[in-house]
């Protein structure tokens, strides 16, 4: 088989090594990939962006690739999987209108309202004005987020009218997500702890992942900034049996209902984002594409061959795939460029790569043979162990041996 990865994170990096592992796997292309991949067994780089859809269309029918897998959400968003489908190419992923599910957060909640996945209550709003007007009255704290795909910054948590107001102004007068912020919704504010939750879908079924705990913000502690995310564990030690039986009747199968209902052509992976609150568990968002970094620590914990997992759901016979986990606990640190995510240098010389096997690069690149930094997140170590405690020690030991100047990461991932 010849199989075509596409993005440049560390998501596909894991990804690729463990679609390498099937025997019937003989070529992986990463477009555009990054220096992880570069070096991953079976791999080579394309070098094709992932939002150039039409070329990656010409280059899967002119390679002949027998499976493409999607990393980011953006091409999804765009249509890559009717454009490859019309094209007679097989690929794992929604169509672009099941992609509206991460697309536009106004799709996602009327979705879920109609079919009774629980969540958050939400206003939305086509115009400033009603929503400035809005805001004089609702509730505080207030999360305002914008409608559609904005990189992860697209959710402010206002905490007065007028943090709202000036979130409702950038978003949707002064346009800085360039449309993706002209409709927005206003939501109810959740406390509680989130979880990712990965699954993966027929249409038909939904088969949940281990659960996942991402780290999205930049320092110790949960404090500063947003990031992409600075380290995940699995499984989630807040998803207790009760929280994922909650999860499967209130936002799992009514979700799949409405997968069924509304015809959506969904053979891909659903990710939801969860909040598990005093007044029980929440689905914040769906996702349409695996996370960043949760994908770096769940699938160290695969044990079923995910190639056969993808194509049991392409298939259409997930529900007679036997998914398996191995045992214990994983977890990744991510090693950030100082500064990030504000501002940052690239370029360094990386160390240390070759002496450790548990790796997943993004923003590296190799360049005549030396690898150098080349993003904000640069890359991330990971360990499995019997316990959460082990996987973590494996980790950070593994991260100790990666040098690069301005080296930076959390040092409490899965405290
Ligand atoms: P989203 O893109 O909807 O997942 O939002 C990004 C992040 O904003 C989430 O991971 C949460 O940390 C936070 N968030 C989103 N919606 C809410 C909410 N209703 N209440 C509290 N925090 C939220
Ligand atoms: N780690 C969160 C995400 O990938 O959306």
């Amino acid at each position: 088989m010849k199989i075509l990865v596409i993005g440049s994170g560390g998501r596909e990096h894991a990804i690729a090594w463990k679609v390498s592992q099937n025997i019937n796997v003989d070529k992986i292309f990463c477009a555009p990939g990054n220096g992880g991949t570069a070096s991953e067994n079976k791999c080579e780089n394309v070098n094709i962006s992932d939002g150039d859809v039409e070329k990656l269309t010409e280059f899967a029918a002119k390679e002949k690739i027998d499976l493409t897998i999607v990393g980011p959400e953006v091409p999804l968003v765009d249509g890559i999987v009717d454009k490859f489908r019309e094209s007679g190419l097989s690929i794992f992923g929604p169509a672009a209108e099941a992609a509206k599910l991460e697309g536009s957060k106004t799709y996602a909640k009327n979705f879920m309202k109609k079919y009774g996945v629980k969540t958050a209550e939400y206003e939305s709003f086509e115009d400033a004005d009603s929503a400035l007007e809005y805001i004089k009255h609702c509730q505080y704290p207030a999360v305002v987020k914008a409608d559609g795909l904005a990189a992860g910054k697209g959710v402010v948590i206002c905490n007065t009218q007028s943090e709202a107001e000036a979130a409702i102004k950038s978003f949707m007068i002064d346009d800085i997500f360039k449309g993706s912020g002209k409709m927005i919704i206003v939501e109810e504010f959740l406390e509680g702890v989130e979880a990712s939750i990965l699954s993966i879908t027929d249409g038909k079924c939904i088969i949940p992942f281990i659960s996942a705990k991402d780290h999205k913000q930049i320092y110790d502690g949960g404090k500063g900034p947003n990031t992409g995310g600075m380290g995940a564990i699995s499984p989630n030690p807040y998803c207790t049996k009760s929280v994922i039986e909650e999860f499967n009747e209130n936002i799992m199968k009514p979700t799949l209902n409405g997968i069924k209902s509304e015809k959506l052509d969904y053979k891909g992976i659903i990710f939801f984002g969860i909040m598990i609150t005093k007044k029980g568990t929440y689905l914040l968002e769906y996702n349409v594409r695996m996370g960043d970094p949760e994908t770096q620590a769940v699938l160290p914990l695969m044990e079923s061959d995910f190639v056969d997992l993808i194509q049991s759901s392409l298939d259409g016979k997930l529900a007679d795939f036997d998914l398996k986990w191995n045992k214990g606990a994983s977890c990744c640190v991510v090693a950030a460029s100082k500064g990030y995510p504000i501002k940052y240098e690239k370029g360094f010389k990386i160390d240390g790569l070759n002496n450790v096997k548990n790796i997943f690069a993004s923003g590296v690149k190799k360049e005549n043979g030396i690898f150098k930094t080349n993003g904000g997140r640069v890359l991330c170590t990971y360990g499995v162990g019997e316990n959460l405690k082990s996987a973590v020690k494996i980790a950070y030991d593994n991260l100790e041996k990666i040098k690069f100047d301005g080296k930076y990461f959390r040092t409490d991932i899965g405290e």
